[in-house]
């Protein structure tokens, strides 16, 4: 019989961890020979790979209402091209970032209003939500060192940095919007990713098995 499909969404600060954290579960589900599709917002799907060039790229000017509209474009395509087909298939499908990002980055960060982005969201998703969201929370000035000594690690360019640009209080707003979010949703969790990377991927590997049949 085929299993049922699994949505999980992982949110954060910028170098929370998020990354490491999915490397990790991918290899937890494989090992229970779970079928897993992963991806990410933006750039999940092939529209989406040419806006994510687009709207990373610091050197573009981009005012906030285009900038919204090309992640929310992002994600219809999303949605409907690798999401939606990946669920029916019964997969477990882990994306890295989804409307939360929308809220805490436009919403709490841009100062956009939040009822109508949460609106902007319903349209582009069509009302699909995660299951089960994991934010990884840490203090931005925390995140960002690691953001960027990451940058340099991987040789990425200006290119990658469009928000590791903006001053320390605007990622401030973001991680207070997201754990707004996170007291008003059940779906979700928060893990404490001051921790090591092995701890974090355990206490999300207990959630999972607690609270989800797998
Ligand atoms: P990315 O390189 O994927 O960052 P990270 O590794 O931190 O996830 O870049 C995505 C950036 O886009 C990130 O700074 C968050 C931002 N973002 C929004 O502002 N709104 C959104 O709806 C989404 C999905 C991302």
């Amino acid at each position: 019989m085929n299993k049922k499909g699994l949505f999980i969404t992982f949110e954060g600060v910028e170098g929370a961890g998020k990354t490491t954290l999915i490397k990790k579960l991918v290899a937890f589900f494989t090992e229970k020979q779970r079928d897993v599709f992963l991806t990410r917002e933006p750039g999940g799907s092939e529209l989406g790979k040419k806006l994510r060039s687009i709207i990373l790229n610091a050197d573009e000017k981009i005012c906030p209402s285009a900038e919204l509209f090309l992640f929310l474009a992002d994600r219809s395509q999303h949605v409907e091209e690798c999401i939606k087909p990946a669920l029916k298939a019964g997969k477990i499908v882990l994306c890295d970032r989804f409307i939360d990002s929308t809220i805490a980055y436009q919403g709490y960060g841009r100062g956009m209003d939040i009822a109508q982005l949460t609106n902007f969201n319903t349209v582009a998703t069509g009302g699909l939500e995660p299951h089960l969201t994991f934010l990884l929370d840490l203090l931005p000035e925390r995140g960002l060192k690691r953001a960027k000594e990451r940058n340099i690690e991987q040789n990425l360019t200006i290119d990658e940095g469009r928000f590791e640009a903006e001053a320390l209080q605007f990622h401030q707003k973001i991680r207070e919007g997201f754990l707004a979010l996170a007291e008003q949703k059940k779906r979700f969790f928060i893990v404490n990713a001051e921790q090591d990377a092995e701890q974090v991927f355990c206490i999300a590997k207990q959630y999972l098995e607690e609270n989800f049949l797998l």
